[in-house]
This record gives structure tokens, sequence and C-alpha cells, in this order.
């Protein structure tokens, strides 16, 4: 199926998630340093966020900065944070302030290892957007699955409440976004590392061994071909 026809089809994922990896590899195999291959990364992020709107799913998560990415080297740290991120937010405020998207970041923003402009420039995105019900983009930084449910529970357990999971679903950083569908690796690994751990517990995985700069829109289409095959069962069996 091509993309005209993947648009709108009743199976596509309501909630799709990218765990952006392979940016390193990219740049290493061209002999370049790896920051300019997370700079390539960007480059492709922000047209398979484009592709994902298009298609007309609702809702894209996107793992960018793991709360383990901070045990890379100094160097590489500061170019994401400080640089990328810092760039990704001000276009997203160019670009999205004025559409109807809603903006959401799931992870520790108020971390002091994060520069003041870039947790300043995320939640002001979050509360100029929140009011917005089109398509939800949620860019995961300083994210970890762990931490986010420790974070839920401690608050949890502060407001002295026993939950169910439908309340306990609502204490996560997802807390008003679809369930999530499908998450896309690129670059080979097998892992989610610490990757929602909770949203993704009934999510169906596809695995692309292509690293992430030069995962094309020709890989989205293969790969959400390959999604609206699958036979969703939760547990249950058909008659
Ligand atoms: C993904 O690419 C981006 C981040 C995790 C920040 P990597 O930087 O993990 O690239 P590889 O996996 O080392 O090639
Ligand atoms: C996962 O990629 C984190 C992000 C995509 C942000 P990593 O490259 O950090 O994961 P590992 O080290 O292969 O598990
Ligand atoms: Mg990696």
């Amino acid at each position: 199926m091509n993309f005209e026809k993947l648009r709108q089809h009743p199976k596509l994922p309501q909630h799709l998630a990218f765990i952006i990896d392979g940016n390193g590899r990219w740049a290493k195999r061209r002999g370049l340093p790896r920051s300019m291959g997370h700079k390539a990364g960007m480059d492709m992020l922000k047209k398979q966020i484009e592709y994902v709107r298009d298609l007309g799913i609702k809702n894209l998560s996107v793992y960018c900065f793991s709360t383990e990415n901070w045990n890379r080297p100094q160097k590489e740290v500061d170019y994401l944070i400080k640089n990328l991120f810092e760039n990704m937010i001000d276009e997203f405020k160019q670009k999205y302030l004025d559409e109807d998207v809603r903006i959401i970041f799931s992870g520790d923003l108020d971390d002091k290892r994060i520069p003041a402009k870039v947790s300043a420039g995320a939640h002001e995105l979050m509360e100029k957007t929140k009011h917005k019900t089109g398509f939800v983009l949620n860019p995961c930084i300083n994210y970890g699955g762990r931490q986010e449910i420790l974070r839920a529970t401690n608050a949890l357990i502060k407001a002295g409440k026993m939950v169910d999971e439908q309340q306990f679903s609502r204490a996560l950083y997802t807390a008003e976004m679809l369930p999530l569908d499908l998450v896309i690796r690129t670059s080979g690994e097998m892992r989610t590392s610490n990757f929602m751990p909770w949203q993704a517990a009934y999510s169906e995985l596809y695995f692309d061994k292509t690293p992430w700069p030069s995962f094309n829109k020709k890989h989205l289409i293969k790969a959400l071909n390959n999604y609206i095959k699958r036979d969703r069962r939760f547990g249950a069996i058909k008659e």
C-alpha cells in the first residue's frame, strides 16, 4: 500500500513512537563526527513528523534523549542538549504555535543539567499548545521509563491514593495521549532501552536495520504496511 492509500487507513496506529537510533553509527560510517549524525537525524525527524501528520496519525512520541544518555561524553551531551534541542524548540515555536498541534514533552525538564533556556522553552510550548486538539507531538527528553513510573508512584503515595490501571496511566507524562500502538526502532537493536515500559506493554514493536538519518518515507511506509497486517489480540482469542 502506498502513502496515499495508507492515509486515513482504519488500521493505522493512533499513537506511534520512534526510538531514533543509529545517528552515531551513520556518521562514523561516513567518517564524520557523531554530532553530524545527530544533526542529520534531526533533519530526518522534522521530515518524519510531517509524514506522520500527513497520514492522519493522531499522536507521535519520539525518544530523543534518555536518562541513561547522560553517561555519554560531555561533548556529545552538550551538543544534543545545548545545541540541537535548543534549536528544535525554537523551530517548533515558529512552526507549530499557529497550527493545531499540541506539544507535550515527556521527561524531567527541570533537571539542573538542562539549560534554563531549553526547559523554559519546552514549558512554554506545552503551555501555549495545551488547548490544541489536533496532532499531538511528544518529544521525550531526559526520559526514562523507570523514572516516569517512580515519579508517578511517588506522586500518588504523596496524595495518599490507591489507584487502578487507568488512574495510574493518568499520572504518567502521556496522561492525555492515546494508547501507544506501535513502536518503531531504527538501526537494528532489538530492545526498548527504557522507553515507555508501561505504555508499550501491549504495543506492537517494529525493528528496522536502517540507521535513523537514513530512515525515510519509504521505510515508514514499509513499517506501517507491516503493522496494519498484524492481528492484535490483547490476550483474547477469535471465536
Ligand atoms: C540515537 O542515535 C540518538 C540518541 C540516542 C541521542 P545514537 O547516538 O544512539 O547512535 P548510535 O546508536 O550510537 O549509532
Ligand atoms: C535509546 O538509544 C535512547 C534514545 C533513542 C534516545 P540508545 O542508543 O541510547 O540505547 P542503547 O544504548 O542502545 O540501549
Ligand atoms: Mg544508539
